[in-house]
């Protein structure tokens, strides 16, 4: 029986030699919480298309493309090209520029939401500023947000997004959970939790919480959370509720912004009064955006008494801006409806595979998202999605990245656009290669028993 483990430190001594190395200057030797994995991280060099090479020189399919963000692939010979021409005039300044004008432009023209937007640099700042506006706006101190969403790394982000269960309180009324040591409580006081999907409970709080919720903050489309779309119905009544009661809705689009050229609104056909982006409107590089309604985005101009203020040293700097513009222009509506046709079907080529074994697995799917739950149970929420064997999931991932594909720990994906067809085989292959080699270790060691 193989040991994913035994294989992956076989097979990437570079790899624990940098983190040897890197543990003495980082803690645990990494700078980012997500990119760390037991024994030990992956380093890579190298990408091009969707392939990347790591630090022994193994090529590997990019099933994550830097958890989404990485749409058209590594180097995309425009981008770079892009971004070559802009360092060589300079990377940024104490100035406006063009540059951001066109990108703001663009963004304003395609995402049905955004009359007037703001540039960021990643998308926990995004949220952050979304929900201070929001606060300012309305005048109340809350936030209402969905259990198992994610917004990023800050005070107000890092709550409920993966409770411990027995913490969570019953599914129809979350109480707020702290992700992070040095949550402080305010923050928690200041959090209102809604069951994804369930547009009853989710009512019924926000009535009961009435003139204390500013905004209710959600992703259309879970990502990071296991890919989870929401259903129509669920983001209709949070669209009627939050109008009726004076609270605004954000769309959190840093990552469902790749489902369709105006973002996951557009597929479902509801404007939410703010949207924050990122991800791959920045062509590879930091940087993101808030926006949304005129009369709320007004109050971060500078020429009112008072204002929102919005500091960021690299805030819209040119070499975002110009790798954003880039990668924007390439992805025209035909591209997207091409990405998804391909996420579609892999989604049921994978099912089929995990049904060939006869393991109970979900795999979700959205546009060019993917996520894989080893759980019998249809994965919904953040309560189904916690049924999902966490053992399992990690020893498909190692195995996985031993077979020469590198999706996220938590057996989320997504496509981009230069995976072929060859590509896509080569991966469900892998899957399947996968699957063959561990299910007889997971029946032996007993991880296919849900206890
Ligand atoms: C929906 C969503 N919002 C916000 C963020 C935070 O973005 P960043 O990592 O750029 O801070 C993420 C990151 O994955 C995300 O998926």
């Amino acid at each position: 029986m193989i040991d994913p483990e035994d294989v992956y430190r076989r097979t990437t001594p570079s790899s624990r030699k940098l983190h040897e190395r890197a543990v003495n200057a980082m803690p645990g030797g990494t700078t980012r919480t997500t990119t760390y994995f037991d024994p030990y991280p992956l380093y890579i060099e190298r990408g091009e298309g969707c392939r990347i090479w790591d630090a022994d020189g193994t090529e590997r399919i990019d099933m994550l493309g830097n958890y989404t963000a990485m749409i058209l692939g590594h180097s995309h010979p425009k981008v770079v090209e892009a971004i070559s021409r802009q360092a060589a005039r300079g990377t940024a300044f104490a100035a406006a520029n063009p540059i951001e004008v066109e990108l703001a432009t663009l963004l304003c023209e395609r995402v049905p939401s955004l009359d007037l937007v703001r540039f960021c640099n990643s998308g926990t700042e995004a949220t952050m500023f979304a929900m201070r506006l929001a606060r300012a706006f309305t005048g109340r101190p809350k936030i209402a947000r969905i259990e198992g969403g994610y917004h990023g790394t800050h005070d107000y982000a890092e709550v409920s997004t993966h409770p411990i269960l027995a913490e969570a309180g019953p599914p129809e009324r979350p109480v707020a959970r702290p992700d992070s040591i040095g949550t402080p409580q305010w923050i928690l006081d200041g959090s209102v939790i809604l069951p994804f999907n369930n547009p009853d409970a989710a009512e019924r709080i926000l009535r009961e919480e009435g003139e204390q919720v500013a905004a209710v903050i959600l992703e259309p489309i879970i990502g990071a959370g296991g890919v989870i779309a929401a259903t129509s119905e669920f983001i209709e009544r949070l669209r009627a509720v939050t109008v009726e009661l004076g609270m605004l809705l954000i769309f959190d689009e840093v990552i469902s912004l790749r489902v369709a050229p105006g973002g996951a609104q557009q597929l479902y056909g509801v404007t939410p009064d703010l949207t924050t982006m990122g991800k791959i409107i920045g062509g590879g590089l930091p940087v993101a955006a808030f926006g949304g309604r005129a009369d709320i985005m007004e109050l971060l101009d500078p020429r009112r008494t008072p204002n929102l203020p919005q500091g960021g040293t690299y805030n819209g700097n040119p070499l975002g801006m110009a790798a954003g513009v880039a990668a924007m222009k390439e992805l025209t509506p035909d591209v997207y409806e091409e990405l998804n046709r391909k996420g579609a079907r892999v989604k049921d080529q994978l099912t089929e595979v995990f049904a060939s074994h006869d393991l109970p697995v979900q795999v979700n799917g959205a546009g060019s998202l993917l996520a894989i739950h080893f759980t019998d149970i249809p994965v919904t929420d953040y309560r189904t999605k916690a049924t999902a064997n966490p053992k399992i999931t990690h020893d498909f991932f190692l195995a996985l990245v031993n077979h020469g594909v590198l999706m996220a720990p938590r057996a989320m994906g997504a496509l981009s656009t230069p995976m072929g067809e060859h590509d896509i085989q080569e991966f469900v292959d892998a899957v399947d290669a996968v699957v063959t080699e561990q299910l007889p270790r997971w029946q032996a060691n007993g991880s296919l028993r849900s206890d």
